[in-house]
């Protein structure tokens, strides 16, 4: 029998990928900055989770109950996810989105793999969600949902939010069905954006493309008001300094350190494998560094967590060879037998391995081209309960708004970023201290569970629980 919730979030991913190894069928957590936003939310108000289980089938695995949270999973087919999923939206929509850092593939196929799976993810939900539900739709894989659902179900409460960053004008017009992809979106009552220029160009768009009139940030959609705002999305702040004060993680991190041959300096990278995140330049700027003699090792080491991620994309498999060569170039010209300059890891972690990183590390490197948020650089400021480290962010990640004791930097100002780590390595600790107090400050107020209130009391449910 269908569980019908009164509290539904869709998104592509679940929190959980289905995984086959030997001992057969397992649910590893899924990587990602959306998966870390909500998990805690859905936790704690029990909602449904809509989203697909990492595999592909015609089938969808049965729903089942996960730490409170009711999982409703999704198929994608193996034609799906090269479609829907790595082409128009990993080579299409993510490069398009990010500034065009990349450049975006527009194939014709790709577009209706879209369209036929977000009316699948639209009549899951409609399945799910309860009379006068609240139906929270997520990210620029499911931007024709809105649309989709409320032709569906016209009783539910659609909200919309987008993790990533959202075009200006010029650029958005360049996607082909681009006026169905908004006519898609304006199909929630609000549209939360990551910032607040994101949110005026979309009510800015809206008016250029489809002639929709607004005022404020209020679009008028046949009668319709539809609300476009921005709620910077931010992590569990309490879970993630309550793990990094564990004894056994920070046993762990001086561990780590051992490891390392205890430097001086530790220098540490959290990414997933994109090429949105300037692994290549932090690289690039760790080794010139070295080169001008200005940090030399083992005194100072940087280790590179490179999640693997959309690995059959083919941009993504030009990172990955770029990234590998740079650390190979660096690691053959600095290091020495058993002190490898940089440390590089292709791998998952879990969220205590994370924290322990974290904590070990004196100075984080956050330096993405462009990025809707970056909650590494969130977490990283909330595990330092020793109040240490300095964090290295650049302007163009959407944390870099709020947190401005950082070491700003602009990727694309190669001395800039250079001169922004030898700042962050020489820090004086009271100084250090106090940039991260501040900051932990702030996010304590501007937590995830935060950004959801927020979100959802726009949307007009001011109480998820009595919703
Ligand atoms: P994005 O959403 O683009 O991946 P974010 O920085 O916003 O970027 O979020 C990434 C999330 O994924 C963070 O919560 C981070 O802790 C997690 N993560 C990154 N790398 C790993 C890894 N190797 N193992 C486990 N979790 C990871
Ligand atoms: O936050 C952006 C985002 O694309 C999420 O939508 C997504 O879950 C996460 O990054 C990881 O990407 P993917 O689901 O493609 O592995």
């Amino acid at each position: 029998m269908t569980v019908r919730s009164s509290f539904v979030v869709v998104a592509n991913r679940l929190p959980v990928d289905e995984v086959t190894t030997d001992e057969g069928r397992q649910w590893r957590r899924s990587p990602g900055g959306l998966v870390t936003a909500l998990h805690p939310v859905l936790a704690e108000h029990k909602g449904t989770w809509v989203g697909w289980a990492g595999g592909t089938s015609e089938e969808a695995p049965e729903p089942f109950d996960l730490e409170g949270i009711h999982i409703h999973p999704v198929p994608l087919t193996s034609l799906d996810l090269e479609r829907y999923y790595e082409g128009m939206s990993n080579a299409t929509i993510w490069p398009l989105y990010h500034d065009a850092v990349e450049t975006p593939v527009f194939k014709r196929r790709w577009r209706e793999s879209y369209r036929q799976v977000n009316a699948r993810f639209a009549e899951a939900a409609a399945e799910v969600a309860a009379e006068g539900a609240t139906v929270w739709i997520q990210d620029y894989q499911l931007q024709l949902v809105p649309a989709m659902l409320r032709e569906r179900r016209p009783d539910l409460k659609i909200g919309f939010f987008l993790h990533i960053p959202f075009p200006p004008i010029e650029l958005f017009m360049q996607m082909p069905f681009r006026a169905e992809i908004l006519r898609g979106l304006l199909g929630a009552d609000l549209i939360g954006f990551q910032q607040r220029l994101a949110a005026q160009n979309f009510v800015r768009l809206a008016r250029h493309l489809l002639g929709l009139r607004y005022e404020g940030q209020v679009i008028d959609v046949d009668g319709r008001p539809v609300k476009a705002g921005a709620f910077p999305i931010s992590i569990d702040v309490a879970e993630m300094e309550r793990m990094a004060a564990d004894p056994a993680v920070q046993a762990r991190a001086k561990q780590i350190r051992a490891e390392l041959g205890d430097p001086k300096t530790v220098i540490l990278g959290v990414d997933r494998l994109d090429y949105t995140k300037g692994i290549e330049l932090r690289l690039k700027a760790f080794r010139e560094l070295l080169s001008d003699g200005k940090l030399t090792v083992p005194e100072a080491v940087m280790i590179q967590v490179a999640t693997p991620s959309r690995e059959r994309v083919e941009h993504y498999q030009t990172l990955r060879v770029k990234v590998e060569r740079e650390v190979g170039r660096i690691n053959g010209e600095f290091g020495r037998v058993g002190v490898p300059a940089v440390h590089y890891l292709h791998q998952s972690y879990s969220r205590t391995e994370l924290a322990a990183l974290y904590c070990a590390a004196d100075v984080m490197m956050v330096t993405p081209l462009r990025d809707g948020m970056n909650l590494v650089a969130k977490e990283y400021v909330a595990a330092r309960a020793d109040t240490g480290g300095a964090l290295v962010l650049s302007e163009f990640a959407g944390a870099a708004t709020e947190l401005r004791q950082a070491f700003l930097c602009n990727p694309h100002d190669p001395e800039g970023v250079k001169e922004a780590l030898l700042r962050a390595v020489h820090i004086e600790h009271p100084e250090a201290r106090r940039r991260i107090r501040i900051m932990q400050r702030y996010l304590r107020t501007h937590d995830v569970g935060h950004w959801a209130r927020t979100f959802l009391r726009e949307l007009g449910v001011p109480d998820v629980e009595a919703a």
